[in-house]
Formats: structure tokens, C-alpha cells, sequence
């Protein structure tokens, strides 16, 4: 879905745009952007690293390799994924790379950081047609960031502040131990729903996102009773599908300070009773048991390499 918005954005600037598809839990193949960009002049390739309504993780350097082939520039939507997996933006060369302040930042929202690479940044001081957007122009804002500080908007200074915090707290506990932190929730949530008897959207484990991890719905339970009753008994909030998928999964977020042991654990708890509530046979404690099992697992191997 989100990928897909950044194509309902570019067609309402009116770009010519080519949408290349991968089924819901599989992330899209760079060979398959290499064929369909052959022969054409293709000025950008657009694609979500962290595709937050399949949870779905895609790796960049593929992609930057295709872009490189055709002459066009990497835009990378990091909402879902950045401070939470790993991105070297400089390493990876994003030309664009945009995200979001609420999701692994854990700051309001409201924000949306973003780079711009001197490769794009020339690009958009080439432009002949002046940027439809006042507000998305980088062009008259980047004057704004750099030395001139040529008036662009009024900053939101307060949410400024409170982002400098958040960043704050990600410097202090470390990125890659934050990244560490992601995915061992992640590993042993998993471990907790595949004891459970649930199945995952997306299959090969390199391609989950360790953000969001999308659960396809057991025949039987009812979606929405289900999540209304960890809301009110539990008071823990989980998301449906969108689109094609609504109803058929639910997806589990533990991003920036959600991404936490006791969350993992309550949560596999609530779930375990809510299931066995709608008749769906959970032997007592399996998920809770995988994944105290997952967290020594990580916690051995995490002394022995120290
Ligand atoms: C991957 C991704 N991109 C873009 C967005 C849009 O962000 P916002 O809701 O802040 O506009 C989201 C929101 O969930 C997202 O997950």
C-alpha cells in the first residue's frame, strides 16, 4: 500500500509512471525493474525499504545497482525502517531518502526527515519548470537549510525539539543495538506465533520486516472480535490488512520503544486467550514458552560473542 501510494503521488504530479508488482509478502525483484526500465528513459526508481501493510523488508542495493544501469535516481521511503534496520544511506548511495518521525524514532508525529544526495540535489536545480507544491518544493527549501536561510516555512520548533530528543535516546542506546534490539523482538515473536500453530505472510524469513509482522488469520476467527478484545481486555492495539489482504491478516508492530520483551510476551499471551476464546486450539503457554526460549537463545549467543 505504501509503495503504492508513492506511485498515486508521483501520477498526480504528473509523472509517467510504471508500477512494477510483486505479490503481498514477497518484495519486488530488481531484475524485474531491469526489464521493464530497458529501453526507456527512466529519471527515478521509487520503492519502501520497509513496506509497513505487508511487512515486508526490501534491500536496497539491488535496486541502487538497476538505477545505476539506467541512469535514474534511488528514492527510498524509510517510515517504517529507519532506526529499526540497517540503511547506510551514504554507503547505499539513496539519492532520496525520506521517513517518518512517529514509527522506530518514537517521536511525535508530524515530521518527515529526509536526504538529498548532490546528485539529486543537482538534478532539482537543473529543473526548467518551477515545482508544482510550494510546501514539497526542496528546491526553495533547501535554501532554507543551507547557508542562505532564505525564509521557506515556519519549522514546527516544538516538534523540532522533541525529535532532537528521540534522536537523542537513539545516539545513547546505540543504532546498531537498537537494530539488534528490532530484530530480537522480532525473532522471538515470531518464534511464540509459528508455536502457536499461526503462519506468517511472509515466508523467507530475510524478507520480514522487523517492524511489522503480518499474521494471516486462522480459518474461523473473526478479525475485528478478536482485535476489539485485545483492545478492551488487554489494552493492546494490533492492525488488520488493507485492500486485498484486509481480513486475512493482522500485523503485530514493534517499532522503536514498543520493540520490547514485555510487550512481546503480553501480547502472545492476550492472543493465545482471545484465540482460544473464538474455539482456536493453542496448547496452554506455547507462545509464551518460544519465546522466553527465542530471548536465552539470543541472550547465549549475544555473551558468547561478547
Ligand atoms: C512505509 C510507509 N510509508 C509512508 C507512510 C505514510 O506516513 P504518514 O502516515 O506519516 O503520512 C507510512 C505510514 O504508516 C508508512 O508505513
Amino acid at each position: 500500500m505504501f509503495s503504492e501510494r508513492m506511485y498515486e503521488i508521483a501520477m498526480r504530479a504528473s509523472s509517467r509512471v510504471t508500477k512494477v508488482e510483486a505479490p503481498n509478502g514477497k518484495p519486488v525483484d530488481p531484475d524485474d525493474i531491469r526489464r521493464t526500465g530497458k529501453g526507456k528513459k527512466i529519471k527515478m526508481i521509487g520503492l519502501a525499504q520497509g513496506e509497513t501493510s505487508t511487512g515486508v523488508l526490501t534491500t536496497i542495493d539491488g535496486f541502487r545497482k538497476v538505477a545505476d544501469e539506467l541512469g535514474a535516481l534511488l528514492v527510498v521511503d524509510t517510515v517504517a525502517s529507519l532506526a529499526a534496520v540497517p540503511l547506510d544511506v551514504d554507503r547505499e548511495r539513496v539519492d532520496v531518502c525520506f521517513s517518518g518521525s512517529q514509527k522506530a524514532i518514537s517521536a511525535p508525529p508530524g515530521m518527515s526527515p529526509i536526504t538529498v544526495s548532490s546528485t539529486a540535489e543537482e538534478v532539482f536545480r537543473k529543473r526548467k519548470s518551477k515545482v508544482q507544491s510550494w510546501y514539497f518544493d526542496l528546491t526553495t527549501a533547501m535554501n532554507y537549510w543551507g547557508k542562505d536561510r532564505l525564509y521557506h516555512h515556519t519549522p514546527p520548533i516544538s516538534l523540532i525539539f522533541a525529535l532532537r530528543e528521540a534522536m537523542r535516546l537513539v545516539v545513547e542506546e546505540g543504532l546498531e543495538t537498537r537494530w539488534e534490539r528490532h530484530r530480537v523482538n522480532q525473532l522471538a515473536l515470531i518464534a511464540g506465533l509459528q508455536a502457536m500453530g499461526l503462519k506468517l505472510l511472509v515466508e523467507k524469513p530475510s524478507d520480514r520486516l522487523p517492524t511489522v509482522t503480518a499474521v494471516m488469520i486462522p480459518g474461523g476467527v473473526d478479525d475485528g472480535k478478536l482485535r476489539n478484545q485485545l483492545l478492551d481486555e488487554f489494552n493492546i492495539e494490533i492492525a488488520g490488512g488493507f485492500g486485498p489482504i484486509k481480513g486475512k491478516i493482522w500485523r503485530i508492530g514493534l517499532m522503536g520503544y514498543s520493540s520490547q520483551k514485555p510487550n512481546v510476551l503480553l501480547v502472545l499471551a492476550a492472543l493465545e486467550k482471545c484465540l482460544i476464546d473464538q474455539g482456536f486450539r493453542v496448547s496452554s503457554g506455547a507462545g509464551v514458552g518460544a519465546a522466553v526460549e527465542s530471548y536465552t537463545h539470543a541472550e547465549t549467543a549475544a555473551a558468547v560473542s561478547r
